[in-house]
């Protein structure tokens, strides 16, 4: 029997070789793609005029064809500038307070799903699986069923879904929800996510939650589950094993020269936790004299987003801080904190993950978190470094061996940070092999066919 096409759609396409840009979402479909080859759908990143008359444009790596087309300037403001950035991201993070409810951005967004729904249109058939992802397309399954796609549609959503109490604050929250009826399987991170959206397929929409992630409203059946996403193990391992990894694990251990070498890696987004991760790091030094000249972090935040003023003033927020740590407690052989927005390739963060001792993820929320997993796959199994993990990361739910700290709490931080410095190789060994071993038996490949299998399977499915 022939393997049906994958189709997948979501709003950043590519690139599928490693060099891609941090972001869960292209490094999880990256791998994804490279294995099973298929279609892949989404925005060039570029604008256009006219760019419902623009030509898509495609390119053919492997046994993948990369199809992409423009958006106008008025859609990369309303659409993703607007309501997938001001309005559904922070919202789907629990950050009501940073959440802009404005009705223009919200016809746009969900014109933008379905011009794009449009385009595919002509470019697949009954017999692919399509396999939408993320926050930017949450109606692209409705619009293609409204033109008359009959075949199966699967959803994965990579950030989180908030209790109802949190989405019923969106006025478009019930069409939403409703319109991601659409699709026949919806993927969701964790249990927590799972759960928090069939809650309102339940308490608000009035549907029935049934065996087996079952969702029945009116005369609709979908299964919601929760695939948590994982990484391609064995490749960031010999990523971390690379000439290039190795060089930048050695500048690493120079500057560290005999110092505990903190890192953290994160797009500069407010849902990870900088500020007060950098709070956690000054309370250490506020209230542990004993490790001034001995501990030192290095923050890599590449600028996303940063057109949008709270991107900007995180920004700023954050190296105000991270000057103000510096200016209290330097001295002239010891730089306490180093930020860069500068990029780096993935092999050179395979590298820089191998020569620190301990690694801070510590969003306030996030869907997963794959730092959190690259990061131990890059470890010497022999001498690990430590990770300190926040319980609001999806990735707690399979990394409980790391560090669990509330990243709200400048002590807990300093504390954790404090165990993680003094931890003996032992109990880092042993640590790490139970991380070891759940990123290694969870990976990217493992969720694209778990999720597949489901997505496939006739019986568990309405006809
Ligand atoms: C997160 C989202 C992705 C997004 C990525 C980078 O990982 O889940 O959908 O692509 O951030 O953000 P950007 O806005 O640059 O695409």
């Amino acid at each position: 029997e022939r393997e049906r096409r994958l189709v997948v759609v979501s709003n950043r396409v590519g690139p599928l070789d490693d060099e891609g840009k941090a972001g869960g979402l292209a490094v999880g479909l990256a791998d994804a793609l490279r294995r099973r080859g298929g279609l892949w759908f989404g925005w060039s990143g570029d604008t256009a005029e006219n760019a419902a008359a623009a030509k898509e444009k495609t390119e053919i790596v492997g046994d993948t064809a990369l199809v992409t087309i423009d958006m106008t300037e008025e859609e990369l403001n309303g659409f993703y500038l607007g309501y997938a950035n001001r309005t559904l991201w922070p919202l789907l993070h629990y950050r009501l307070d940073l959440a802009e409810f404005d009705r223009g951005s919200e016809a746009i967004y969900r014109g933008v799903n379905a011009r794009f729904a449009e385009r595919l249109m002509p470019l697949i058939d009954a017999d692919d699986l399509v396999w939408v992802h993320d926050y930017h397309f949450f109606f692209f399954g409705a619009e293609l069923r409204r033109l008359g796609f009959s075949g199966r549609l699967g959803y994965f959503l990579h950030i989180p879904f908030p209790p109802p109490e949190i989405v019923s604050a969106l006025p478009a929250a019930h069409d939403l929800v409703s319109a991601m009826l659409a699709f026949d399987v919806l993927g969701f991170q964790t249990e927590t996510d799972r759960a928090n959206f069939a809650a309102f397929v339940t308490r608000e929409l009035g549907g029935e939650a049934g065996e087996d992630g079952l969702l029945t409203l009116d005369d609709r059946e979908v299964v919601a589950r929760a695939f948590p996403i994982g990484i391609d193990a064995e490749g960031f391992e010999r990523f971390a094993l690379s000439p290039e990894a190795g060089e930048h694990e050695e500048m690493l251990r120079d500057i560290a020269r005999d110092r505990v070498q903190i890192v953290g890696v994160d797009r500069m987004d407010y849902s990870k936790g900088l500020v007060e991760r950098l709070r956690g790091f000054g309370r250490l030094l506020e209230e542990h004299p004993d490790t001034h000249g001995r501990v030192q972090f290095l923050q890599i935040a590449p600028l996303s987003r940063a057109e949008l003023e709270a991107y900007a003033a995180l920004r700023r927020e954050l190296e105000e801080l991270a000057g103000h740590i510096n200016g209290r407690f330097a001295t002239l052989d010891w730089t306490p904190v180093t930020i860069m927005t500068r990029p780096f390739t993935r092999r050179a963060l395979a590298g820089i993950y191998r020569g620190a001792r301990v690694c801070l993820v510590t969003p306030l929320r996030d869907g997963m978190n794959l730092v959190a997993k690259e990061f131990v796959a890059a470890q010497d199994p022999g001498d690990p470094g430590v990770l300190v993990l926040s319980r609001f990361a999806g990735a707690r739910a399979e990394l409980g061996e790391a560090l669990i700290v509330n990243p709200h709490s400048a002590d807990d931080l300093a504390k954790a940070l404090r165990t993680a410095i003094a931890m003996e190789p032992d109990e880092r060994r042993r640590r790490h092999a139970a991380l070891r071993d759940a990123v290694f038996n969870n990976t990217a490949a493992d969720w694209c066919e778990t999720f597949l299998a489901v997505l496939e399977d006739d019986l568990k499915l309405p006809a």
